[in-house]
């Protein structure tokens, strides 16, 4: 993730199949997945939905905080118009902590596929499940819209969010040289396919 996909341009796409009723078309609140809810209990104020218009501004100071070679807020905002794209925060709202959006994730679903094209979360709410959230949400939207797998790159030198994909049930299924710039580096290919997390599982 990172400079790689370029929303502006169209994901190698047929027909999107992603269903208007799961994206929320009415922009509702989407509630958690049960491993997510589960995660999140301490924070009771926090929650993942889709991506509005108005959330674009906290997505891309965001978004310039945690990448080298950051998407625009045009192209999110592009992405946002698109009907594959799923795009959500998560926001806080609650007592003790400022409230607004303190993770996203943008991924988009194409026939029986899947790819996350960008997942982050502020520094200060690391390590406290944000990125989990994000992550079974997307997991979770893609199994009900009859995904069967979903792909993403990572920095080679990524642990954070390798370690968290791991947890998920992704594999490496392949490495991509020079992938990334600023700085040059390759990306690993992770692919899921559907498995249950451990969490999930209820193990
Ligand atoms: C990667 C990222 C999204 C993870 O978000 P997060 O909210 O901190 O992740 P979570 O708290 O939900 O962690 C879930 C699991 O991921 C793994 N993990 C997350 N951060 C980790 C770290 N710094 N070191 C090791 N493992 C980590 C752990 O297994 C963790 O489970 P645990 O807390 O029970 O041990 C976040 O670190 C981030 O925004 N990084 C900068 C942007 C980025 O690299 N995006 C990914 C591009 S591919």
């Amino acid at each position: 993730m990172g400079e790689r996909y370029t929303p502006s341009d169209p994901p190698r796409t047929a027909s999107a199949i992603y269903p208007r009723e799961v994206c929320g078309a009415e922009k509702g609140v989407m509630p958690l997945s049960g491993v997510a809810s589960r995660r999140l209990e301490g924070a009771s104020g926090l929650r993942v939905r889709p991506a509005l218009r108005s959330d674009i501004a906290a997505i891309e100071a965001l978004e310039r905080a945690s990448f080298s070679d950051p998407w625009s807020a045009s192209s999110f905002r592009s992405s946002l118009d698109r009907p594959e794209v799923h795009m959500t925060v998560a926001e806080w709202r609650g007592e003790g902590q400022e409230s607004g959006v303190v993770g996203y994730m943008v991924a988009w679903f194409i026939g029986h596929e899947g790819e996350i094209a960008n997942i982050a979360v502020s520094s200060g709410w690391q390590r406290r499940g944000v990125g989990a959230a994000l992550l079974d949400e997307v997991l979770a939207t893609g199994r009900a819209a009859g995904v069967d797998a979903i792909y993403l790159e990572v920095r080679a030198s990524n642990a954070a969010a390798q370690a968290l994909y791991a947890g998920r049930g992704f594999l490496a299924v392949g490495m991509r040289q020079r992938y990334y710039s600023d700085p040059p580096e390759d990306a690993l290919v992770l692919k899921w396919e559907g498995d249950l997390s451990p969490a999930d599982s209820g193990a």
